[in-house]
């Protein structure tokens, strides 16, 4: 028989697992100082509520009825309603959208793991700024080191995933997460200390509408058009929205995955409010814990992907004990990584094992050689290697030599290409395309008989919710960008 979850609070905190993560403490305060404060937040607190809470119920209950893995879900749920079995491409593009992030996020993780032994080692004592800065460097220009550290952390998830969701996962979730948390509460208690904390609290929660709607250089100076106004930009929002599928895990069938292991009999609407509420406070407090620090030694809040790393050692480095918080706090990151990473993966390796008949020790380490491979694009990144420095030599190779990347694209490099592509493109689409299944092409009996919810009225509010709200907001944000309209 196919294993459930032990209990409610196993899954709760299995899907607090993973959304709570990297997204939450690295992402989530580099993406905010990059699109300045306030305004970022608020677009993503209202993405979480309006798109992220309706999909996460959507894609938990879809799980739970289908039983299988995403594109094996998404068959038998299209067979049911009697609808084209090409839904199950949305599994499909789940899956390839968990590579694409796996890739990345593990290189970051191996940055994290290496951080833990910096901080044990007492290297960040009494740094300045500079000096901090200058850890980090060295660390992201050595492709050898991280290298070692993302191979490091891959043969770690391939380990964890290999054993069985259920084998590591139960246990390290329960102890850690709320050590996470009590961890974080500390860090604000520093913060506060630091004469940083009142600034942190403007640029975090005063909107400055400025800042998020007109595009800005890389100095933070804004762009100009040739009648010298100011040039509007649709890129932060669809970051936000990005951002808010990434953190929850939605939209690629993470979520989806854990809700087939799911009992039958557990009400789907509190669990989710509680996942959706731990994620997003763990979110603030990394905030509220980076920026007053940001402030308070005169750093860019836009300074990009480094941000956690190139402030929280300052932190470490002043604070009594701040060798052992250091450490502690880089481990427990290393397994709020760790535990997202596994849910990136299974839906992949759950296929292999259906479909292919693979055991899934096999599964597990093919798909993770394949994300091993990927993730070298991002470690070349980080050492200055640029899109156009990828292309140019291809298509000279093919006898395109004049041929450029244009402005947008000569930007990317690969992991900010991937990163962009994935949380801000396809994550989108499939949470689009779950809210729609969900919403139109099930019964409606089926879906009202997987909630269950305890009170009348929150069905037809979750119904209008995911058949028109989500996806007209994810659609007009699209839309949008590709200029079919603007407002
Ligand atoms: N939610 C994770 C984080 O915030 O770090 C990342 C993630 C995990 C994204 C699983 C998507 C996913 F399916």
């Amino acid at each position: 028989m196919r294993h459930e979850w032990s209990s409610q609070l196993t899954f709760i905190l299995a899907a607090v697992g993973s959304a709570v993560g990297l997204g939450n403490i690295w992402k989530f305060p580099y993406i905010t100082g990059e699109y300045g404060g306030g305004v970022f937040i608020l677009a993503y607190l209202f993405c979480i509520c309006l798109i992220g809470l309706p999909i996460m119920l959507a894609e938990i209950s879809l799980g739970r009825r289908g039983k299988q893995s995403p594109v094996n879900t998404m068959l038998q749920l299209s067979q049911e309603a009697g609808a084209n079995p090409a839904w199950s491409l949305l599994g499909w593009s789940g899956m390839v959208a968990g590579c694409l992030i796996l890739s990345y996020y593990s290189v970051i993780a191996g940055e994290v793991m290496a951080y833990s032994f910096r901080a044990s080692s007492g290297m960040f004592n009494h740094q300045t700024a500079d000096g901090i800065k200058g850890i980090y460097t060295s660390l992201v220009s050595d492709p050898e080191k991280l290298l070692a550290w993302h191979t490091i952390f891959m043969s770690l998830t391939v380990l964890s995933v290999a054993k069985g969701v259920r084998g590591g996962l139960e246990k390290t979730v329960t102890f850690l997460m709320p050590a996470l948390l009590v961890l974080l509460i500390i860090l604000v208690l520093y913060a506060r200390t630091t004469g940083g904390f009142e600034q942190a609290i403007d640029f975090m929660f005063t909107p400055d509408t400025d800042k998020f709607f007109y595009a800005r250089n890389d100095l933070g100076n804004y762009l100009m058009d040739a009648n010298g106004d100011k040039i509007f930009t649709w890129e932060p929002m669809m970051v936000a929205m990005g951002h808010a599928f990434f953190t929850l895990s939605l939209g690629m069938g993470a979520i989806m995955m854990y809700g087939s292991y799911l009992n039958r009999h557990v009400s789907i609407g509190k669990m989710t409010l509680i996942i959706v509420s731990l994620d997003t406070l763990v979110a603030l407090l990394a905030g509220l814990a980076i920026f007053p620090l940001v402030f308070a030694n005169g750093l860019n809040p836009a300074a990009g992907p480094g941000l956690i790393f190139e402030t929280l050692p300052l932190a470490f480095g002043n604070m009594t004990d701040g060798a052992l918080i250091g450490t502690f706090f880089f481990v427990l990151l290393f397994f709020a990584a760790l535990s997202s990473a596994i849910s990136l993966i299974e839906p992949s390796v759950a296929w292999l094992i259906e479909s292919k008949g693979l055991r899934r020790i096999k599964a597990t380490v093919w798909v993770g050689t394949v994300v091993w491979f990927i993730g070298i694009g991002t470690i070349f990144s980080f050492s200055g290697t640029t899109l156009q420095d990828i292309f140019q030599p291809l298509f000279s190779w093919v006898g395109f030599e004049h041929i450029e990347l244009s402005q947008t694209f000569s930007k990317y490099n690969f992991f900010t290409a991937i990163d962009f592509f994935t949380a801000s493109i396809m994550l989108p689409i499939g949470g689009l395309l779950i809210a729609v299944f969900a919403g139109w092409v099930m019964h409606q009996d089926s879906t009202e008989r997987e909630f269950s919810f305890r009170s009348r009225h929150v069905y037809p509010v979750w119904q209008f919710m995911v058949r028109y709200v989500s996806p007209f907001l994810v659609l007009m944000v699209f839309l949008n960008i590709i200029g079919i309209f603007k407002f």
